[in-house]
């Protein structure tokens, strides 16, 4: 049985944690419908417990109709009854901070489902289409779209209605975009996070927290002219300083999701008075090469030291491909515009990798996410195109696989239906034949395992002083080798060269990512942490 874990700093937790996120559909199906729920996360809790992660991020629990995974969100004060009720999720919240694990709820502020009440009211001709971005089109017949925007998911940002005007969605029709200059759209959102920070929740991710400010004439997309038209507008910052100013009142935290290349416009969403922290995508993009790596973390503490937020570290999330498959790739980089079917993979090279990017991750200073089934190291699955569901893939005509890949339900039980995720009914997504050998229980057994390896890297990294927020100091070391130390005479080595790397003998070794050879020496693709 899992022992309750005491929280590590009651105040500043955050900037130092390790957040698991939890996509709850297919996480563990307590009902044996084949969706996920809220009952199976509460079965799980005693392994979350178990993994030692200080937080779980859920991403959204809502009532939604599920044209994007829940990114499309119906009421954003009621759970999906397929994933069960408002009560649960209190029990739920409850029950993970006895074991010292807080919840992060992911909040949707730039679009609502077209479910959504306010909607449905724009539909009927209501006043309530002032909260959305509704306009003439252009042409002699208003036939063509307001501007040239596309969608995110590929296509033209705009649907027509059947009266004739046109409305904006950055991502699918399904979720329209809401309008934020209007008051009553800031005020419904500060509302909706007392609501969550009321049920106890310690903190919200933002979703796609960059573009909820439009340019309010909405002009055609022009390249390179500043500011954007919708991507990270000066306007946005007054949002979420009183968003800051709500999260204060209750200790709750921010993490954004802000994907921006410029590191100076990125850290402004970070001051003092506006989000705590932000995904750090740099180094999720980043391919499997040490002076890529190098740059991506010394970019990384440059950007965020100024504001005084610490970083985070993140190797996949529900929307990339999953680490263990991007790192056994020729391009172990990511880039949604590059992904396509069948590409070749050596899945031992790429597991090989993701567990030295694991001790690498978990050793840099600020807080790491890590996504359900990461520490499984599970691999990308190839789903079979008539069972595809996410838009990206449609939208893009059928050639982008889309991000089901990574959103398969996990496996528990090598031996049970369905690898112990659910029971009756079949997972929503269907999981490769040979998802059983990932089983968490096989896992367990096995100390070579990835489940083992995370299990481990957190509880040292939990006991021993010198990881999380605070200063790096890198070392000499030789070529495609990173090496650098943290405080309390801890280093971290991670070898991506192909000539085995020495080790300072007079350390003490904490933990290796893979044997060492048999002269003590780090095999490539290999980490060790070492205490001098
Ligand atoms: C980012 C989310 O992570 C992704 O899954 C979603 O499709 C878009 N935002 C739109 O909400």
């Amino acid at each position: 049985m899992a022992q309750p874990t005491p929280a590590r700093t009651p105040h500043d937790w955050w900037r130092s944690a390790v957040i698991y996120q939890v996509y709850v559909r297919s996480f563990a199906d307590g009902d044996g419908d084949g969706t996920g729920d809220l009952a199976g996360v509460r079965a799980r809790l005693p392994y979350l417990a178990e993994l030692g992660v200080d937080a779980l991020w859920f991403s959204p629990w809502y009532q939604s109709p599920m044209k994007d995974g829940g990114y499309d969100v119906a009421d954003y004060r009621a759970i999906d009854p397929a994933f069960g009720t408002l009560a649960e999720a209190e029990k739920l919240i409850a029950e993970a901070r006895e074991l010292g694990i807080r919840t992060i709820v992911d909040i949707v502020p730039n679009h609502v489902s077209d479910q959504h009440p306010w909607w449905r009211g724009a539909l009927a001709g209501g006043a309530e289409r002032e909260l959305f971005h509704v306009r003439p089109g252009r042409g002699d017949h208003g036939e063509l779209p307001p501007n040239d925007w596309t969608s995110e998911f590929g296509g033209p940002a705009w649907t027509r209605l059947p009266d004739g005007h046109w409305y904006l969605h950055l991502f699918a029709p399904e979720q329209p975009d809401l309008n934020w200059a209007h008051p009553a759209v800031r005020q419904e959102h500060e509302d909706i996070l007392r609501f969550w920070f009321e049920r106890g929740v310690a903190g919200v991710r933002v979703d796609s927290a960059a573009l909820l400010a439009k340019d309010p004439r909405l002009p055609d997309f022009v390249e390179g002219r500043d500011p954007h038209p919708y991507v990270d507008r000066d306007e946005l910052h007054d949002v979420y300083r009183s968003w800051r100013a709500v999260a204060d009142e209750y200790g709750g935290v921010f993490v954004g999701e802000v994907w921006l290349p410029d590191s100076e416009r990125f850290a402004r969403y970070l001051r003092p008075d506006e989000l705590h922290t932000a995904f750090n995508f740099s180094f999720l993009t980043c391919p499997w090469d040490a002076r890529r790596l190098r740059t991506s973390i010394d970019e990384t503490l440059a950007e965020h030291a100024p504001v005084g937020a610490p970083a985070t570290w993140v190797l996949c999330n529900h929307d990339v491909t999953r680490t263990v498959t991007r790192y056994g790739r020729e391009d172990t980089g990511f880039d949604f515009a590059t992904k396509v079917f069948g590409t070749p993979t050596d899945l031992a090279l790429g597991t090989r990798r993701a567990r030295a990017a694991a001790l690498l991750s978990l050793a840099l200073p600020g807080a790491v996410y890590l996504y359900q089934g990461e520490e499984l190291g599970l691999p990308e699955a190839e789903i079979p195109r008539d069972r595809i569901q996410d838009p990206m893939h449609f939208r893009s005509g059928g050639t982008d696989p889309g991000r089901d890949g990574c959103r398969v339900p996990l496996p528990w039980t090598a031996e049970a239906p369905y690898a112990g995720f659910g029971s009756r009914e079949e997972p929503w997504l269907p999981q490769p034949a040979h998802w059983a050998a990932y089983a968490a229980d096989l896992q367990t057994e096995d100390p070579g395992s990835m489940l083992s390896l995370y299990r481990a890297a957190i509880r040292v990294r939990r006991v021993t002083p010198g990881f999380g927020d605070g200063p790096l100091t890198w070392l000499p070391s030789a070529d495609g080798v990173l090496a650098f130390a943290r405080t309390e005479g801890l280093v971290c080595v991670v070898n991506l060269a192909d000539t085995p790397a020495e080790l300072d003998g007079a350390s003490r070794l904490l933990l290796t990512s893979g044997p060492l050879d048999d002269r003590g020496r780090l095999p490539q693709d290999t980490a060790a942490w070492l205490l001098g």
